[in-house]
């Protein structure tokens, strides 16, 4: 019999590709990027300075999830090495995987190995030793230093500014090169929690990587689908429908090209000769849930515990909760499982970040003469939610036997206001300014 699995990998024998779908897939880094060409010229003028040996300002790029920022970098600096080989040495760090100023030290100096056997430990060595290492091999090595720090906020919830501080002091202490930092985040937040000093070091420029609108999605995504897909194989429509739910989730173009990149193996696996809009919303279906389940498996364990807080509380009460009950309930899931609870401010952060994930919204409701006050909504997959949760090892024994109503807070806020919260629960705002509002109020 003719091979069946060649005939998919058979551009001839396929009406649909006429290339490799995997580069429609998360690890292609393209070379263009439509609808940002003005941050990487803005990016390609801050680094020309290395060419003409002058060290470059730092740079924090900011942009909310899939607006390209890793992407855009990793292309900047790839033109960069390419431009001046054996004179710039990148190192791109992942701050979710190395959130520690030690790891980030230890990556730094193995990556100027020129063997294996140069390589230092993994653990053993203080900071002191390890810093004086990395400026022994780049002081020899004579090239520029240029640290991605992808994810900054993660090392910073960790570290804080010191951890910042010890790569800002590269630069100061290496006599003939120099070194700088470019920090990406999707979370600006995080800047308030740094020395100003190191926050004015570390901000000298500002990239923006604003989200991006539908129509900007389908310009991405008829440029990367072609000599992917044959042209009759999707109409225009299809990638509009496609670029249309990208936007609805914060102009994500990750988002939007997964789901294209589904849609055309679901298409394939039905024996299909084009790419339709039926596709594309099964795409969507199985993304949810599959997204839903990875987002909250990947979640920090604390984030597990507020999100958990979060759907409990409001199951509990049949109403969006305040951030005192999640964190009065928070507690009791935390000491349940047997972990100490975070401080306030740590979880304030952590719904942030939940937030910006999409598992809950934040609101700022007027409660009148009571003033201003911040509510929260687990999304509308709370019972998913849950069930992931609860899933986990952890979770084996847990009852949630102390979780509890504020029921002084219902009686002493809410009393005869009920109606008044129901209006004012319609009023959204930004999750950003919700937080520089709480910060000027504390
Ligand atoms: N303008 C563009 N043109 C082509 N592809 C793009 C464009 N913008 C983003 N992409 C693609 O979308 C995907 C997401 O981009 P990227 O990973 O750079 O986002 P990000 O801003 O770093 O997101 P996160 O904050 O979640 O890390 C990547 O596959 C990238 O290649
Ligand atoms: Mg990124």
């Amino acid at each position: 019999m003719p091979n069946p699995f060649l005939q998919d990998l058979d551009g001839r024998q396929n009406p649909i590709l006429e290339g490799d779908l995997s580069l429609l897939g998360r690890n292609y880094v393209p070379d263009s990027f439509p609808h940002r060409e003005g941050q990487i010229d803005h990016l390609v003028s801050l680094l020309k300075s290395v060419t003409r040996n002058i060290n470059p300002s730092n740079i924090l790029i900011y942009g909310r999830t899939g607006s390209g920022k890793t992407s855009c970098v990793i292309h900047v600096t790839s033109m960069l090495a390419e431009a001046m080989p054996g004179r710039v040495i990148i190192k791109h760090i992942n701050c979710q995987v190395y959130d520690s100023i030690y790891s980030i030290l230890v990556s730094l100096v193995n990556s100027l190995s020129d063997n294996e056997s140069q390589n230092i430990p993994v653990s053993g060595w203080t900071i002191d030793r390890i810093y004086s290492e990395l400026i022994g091999r780049l002081s020899a090595k004579q090239s520029f230093l240029l640290i991605v720090l992808d994810e900054i906020d993660k090392l910073i919830q960790k570290g804080g500014s010191d951890s910042v501080y010890v790569l800002l002091k590269i630069a100061d202490d290496l006599k003939e090169k120099g070194s700088s930092i470019i920090g990406i985040t999707n979370y600006i937040g995080f800047l308030d929690s740094l020395d100003s000093r190191v926050q004015s070091r570390l901000s000298q420029e500002t990239v923006m990587f604003p989200p991006y609108n539908a129509n900007e999605l389908k310009d991405i995504l008829e440029f990367r689908i072609k000599g992917i897909l044959k042209p009759d194989a999707i109409n225009e429509g299809t990638i509009a429908l496609c670029a249309a739910i990208g936007a609805q989730e914060h102009g994500d173009a990750r988002k939007a090209l997964d789901l294209l990149k589904l849609a055309v193996e679901i298409a394939i696996r039905n024996g299909r000769s084009k790419v339709g809009e039926e596709e594309i919303i099964q795409a969507k279906e199985t993304l949810e849930v599959n997204v839903l389940k990875e987002t909250i498996r990947g979640l920090p364990l604390h984030s597990k515990f507020v999100l958990l807080s979060a759907i409990l509380s409001e199951e509990l009460t049949k109403r969006p909760s305040f951030t005192g009950e999640i964190y009065s309930n928070y507690c009791r899931i935390a000491s349940e499982v047997g972990y100490s609870p975070l401080t306030p401010r740590r979880v304030g952060d952590i719904i942030s970040d939940l937030d910006e994930y999409g598992l809950i919204t934040t609101k700022i409701a007027s409660m009148g003469r009571h003033g201003r006050t911040r509510y929260i909504e687990a999304n509308e997959k709370r019972e998913e939610m849950k069930n992931y949760i609860l899933e986990e090892e952890i979770f084996s024994g847990f009852r949630g036997k102390n979780i509890g109503k504020q029921t002084r807070f219902e009686e002493d806020w809410l009393g005869g206001e009920k109606d008044r919260l129901q209006n004012v629960m319609e009023t959204t705002m930004d999750p950003d300014s919700i937080q520089e509002r709480e910060d000027k109020r504390e």
